[in-house]
């Protein structure tokens, strides 16, 4: 039993309603209650976290210490502009997963620039919510391999 923690960062509590032809339908709820689920079939323990402010994920991440062995985190657009968000996974040392729900390679020149792909386990993007279902899937398999 591992102890997983999901964040996602700002306007991602808008999904849903938000730009559906890039983001999908589906709202935070349901891709939250997924995620449970597949946690819970998987064995693991999942707690959510969603905030549209800078400090409060940061504040969340540090909280992290000693209490989650891996986050699932999709950082929303402070993946392209956050060096505190990144020091802060830095500081607490707990190997994650960035997720996207597009394929942001694909996107705007100012979405090339990840401040958390160098220093994620990996990158998953560019399926939706499949996105997020396979970086559990492969934070599974990282654990059970002992974290490798
Ligand atoms: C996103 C991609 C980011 O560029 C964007 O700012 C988001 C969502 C994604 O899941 O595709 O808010 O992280």
């Amino acid at each position: 039993m591992a102890r997983l923690l999901l964040i996602n960062g700002p306007n991602l509590g808008q999904l849903g309603q938000r730009e559906p032809a890039i983001y999908g339908t589906a709202t935070l709820a349901d891709i939250e209650a997924l995620l449970t689920h597949q946690a819970k079939a998987l064995g693991h323990d999942l707690v959510t976290f969603q905030s549209d402010a800078e400090h409060a994920l940061i504040e969340r991440i540090h909280a992290a210490r000693g209490s989650a062995d891996f986050i699932l985190l999709n950082p929303a657009a402070f993946t392209h502009t956050s060096i505190a968000l990144r020091d802060a996974l830095l500081s607490v040392a707990i190997p994650f997963i960035e997720i996207h729900l597009s394929n942001v390679a694909g996107r705007e020149s100012f979405r090339q620039k990840s401040y958390f792909s160098d220093v994620a386990v990996g990158t998953i993007g560019g399926f939706g919510v499949t996105s997020y279902e396979l970086a559990l899937t492969a934070a599974n398999r990282y654990l059970a391999r002992g974290g490798s």
